[in-house]
């Protein structure tokens, strides 16, 4: 993936004011500590900067005298497919960033893309904590620049639009915002529909001049991001689970001594843990509210849904033979529940 020079200088700007806002020198060090820079496009109160707080908690109670941990929210460091650049060239350490947006450099993360991969939360929820699974997708790690460090939930994405979605066929023809990324194309492709990729942060302007007829989310988009303010409807169609992860630099965490090194992979456990607490609460949480903003939750046949693209399935594994142990491993999670 290329940046282009606008946002190499913007990106490049939004670092330089935020190190002079926190006083930090641009070698990443402040007052003698190493400043430990974590970036995520979500508002404070989400469950993934809860979940950094608990890192920057442990890491600074046991490191407190030679690092400063600083979390950026909102994509104040920009979108999360720029900031993956920032992380292979170590200026930022650590991400929080959708499996979806690694996609383009790692085929493996294209995993979690796959509709209707998981038939639980609860599978869901057991596959992505289960170390095997982080271990699986980091052995590219070292080509990427970046290793997933925790995984954290993200719910189920449902599709929402200005118009009702309770079968399929109302799908048809309109164009939905998807994150980047081949494996939602072609499911939006195999549902009837146009699959308009684009960043988080554009959304809600997308949908507001209606450029897009909606979009597909968890239920926090609608109030976090204020889309329940544009669109009226929410389905229960249930067709994607895909994690955030954190994921480390590695010109950062391979420069660490073992000792510290311990303490920055048990700050990771930690954030997993605060956020999967928070997580299911934020779900409801949100729902009342958009219920007040005026969005009405459809629950719709999801096998009908399911049906519609299962035969992508069998496609993606053949152009990508090297997701086959892992999805056999989600399908065991699946049987396991
Ligand atoms: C969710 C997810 C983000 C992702 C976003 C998106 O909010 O937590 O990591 O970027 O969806 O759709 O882009």
């Amino acid at each position: 993936m290329r940046m282009n020079k606008f946002f190499c200088t913007a990106i490049a700007a939004a670092i330089a004011s935020a190190i002079a806002l926190t006083g930090c020198g641009g070698d990443g060090s402040s007052g003698g500590k190493q400043l430990v820079r974590m970036s995520h496009t979500q508002i404070e109160s989400h469950p993934d900067h809860i979940g950094l707080e608990a890192f920057k908690k442990y890491v600074e109670s046991k490191l407190g005298d030679k690092y400063e941990v600083t979390i950026y929210p909102n994509g104040t460091l920009g979108a999360n497919e720029k900031v993956l650049e920032l992380i292979k060239q170590g200026s930022v350490q650590y991400l929080v960033v959708s499996t979806a947006n690694i996609e383009s450099f790692d085929k493996l993360y294209s995993l979690f893309s796959i509709p209707y991969l998981f038939t639980s939360e609860t599978a869901y929820e057991k596959f992505i904590t289960d170390p095997k699974t982080l271990e699986a997708l980091s052995v590219n790690s070292k080509a990427n620049g970046f290793v997933p460090v925790a995984a954290f939930t993200a719910g189920v994405r449902n599709f929402y639009s200005k118009t009702p979605v309770r079968s399929v066929a109302d799908l048809s023809g309109k164009k939905f915002r998807v994150q980047a990324g081949p494996t939602n194309v072609a499911m939006m492709q195999a549902f009837g529909a146009a699959a308009t990729p684009m960043s988080f942060g554009e959304v809600y302007s997308a949908l507001q001049q209606s450029v897009i007829d909606g979009a597909e989310n968890n239920e926090l988009a609608l109030t976090d991001q204020k889309h329940g303010e544009v669109t009226k409807y929410y389905t229960y169609d249930m067709h994607q689970m895909c994690p955030d992860l954190l994921v480390a630099s590695n010109a950062f965490i391979d420069k660490l001594s073992p000792e510290d090194r311990k303490v920055f992979d048990e700050a990771a456990k930690e954030a997993e843990k605060a956020e999967f607490a928070a997580w299911h609460e934020a779900v409801d949480k949100a729902k009342k509210t958009a219920e007040g903003m005026g969005v009405e939750f459809i629950t719709v046949d999801v096998n009908e849904f399911r049906n519609k693209v299962l035969p992508l399935h069998e496609q993606l594994l053949q152009a990508t033979p090297e997701l086959k142990p892992l999805y056999e491993a989600a399908e065991a999670a699946n049987k396991a529940d």
